[in-house]
């Protein structure tokens, strides 16, 4: 059954020119893009992105990082696409977590600037999706 999921690039993904890359793994996956958009993330957007973190440690300087600059925001689809963007982004932490061979796992040194989001069930999906393309 197809899926829809949120993939962004993170401000530091964005800096460092890996767009192509990320949107290149997702292609060869045979996921395909729906919808794609540069943008700047406003506070609103970002704490409400984030909601269910408010109150961790962490809250603020997430907020804080995902305003630091553009980021690329796309909607994701195909037969269990939320899970398989995960594989391809690897875990949270990109040295503890992630696999060499996903992108956090190639690619990230820092937690906080692990390069990728994905939704992470198909809740939290559809909800982000909504905040991000209220128009698809
Ligand atoms: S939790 O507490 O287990 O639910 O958190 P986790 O799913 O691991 O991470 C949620 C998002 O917060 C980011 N994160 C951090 N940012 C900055 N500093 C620290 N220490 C930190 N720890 C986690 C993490 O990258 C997740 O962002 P997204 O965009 O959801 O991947």
């Amino acid at each position: 059954m197809s899926e829809r999921t949120l993939v962004l690039v993170k401000p530091d993904g964005v800096e460092r020119g890996l767009v192509g890359e990320v949107i290149s793994r997702i292609e060869r996956k045979g996921l395909k893009l729906v919808a794609l958009e540069l943008k700047n993330v406003d506070r609103q957007l970002a704490e409400q992105h984030y909601a269910e973190h408010d109150g961790k440690p962490f809250f603020g300087s997430l907020i804080e990082f995902i305003t630091s600059g553009p980021v690329v925001a796309a909607c994701v689809e195909g037969p269990r696409a939320i899970s398989a963007f995960r594989q391809l982004a690897g875990g949270t932490d990109p040295v503890d977590k992630a696999a060499p061979g996903s992108i956090r796992g190639d690619f990230g040194l820092e937690v906080q600037y692990n390069l990728v989001h994905g939704s992470d069930s198909v809740e939290s999906a559809e909800r982000e999706l909504k905040l991000w393309f209220p128009e698809i």
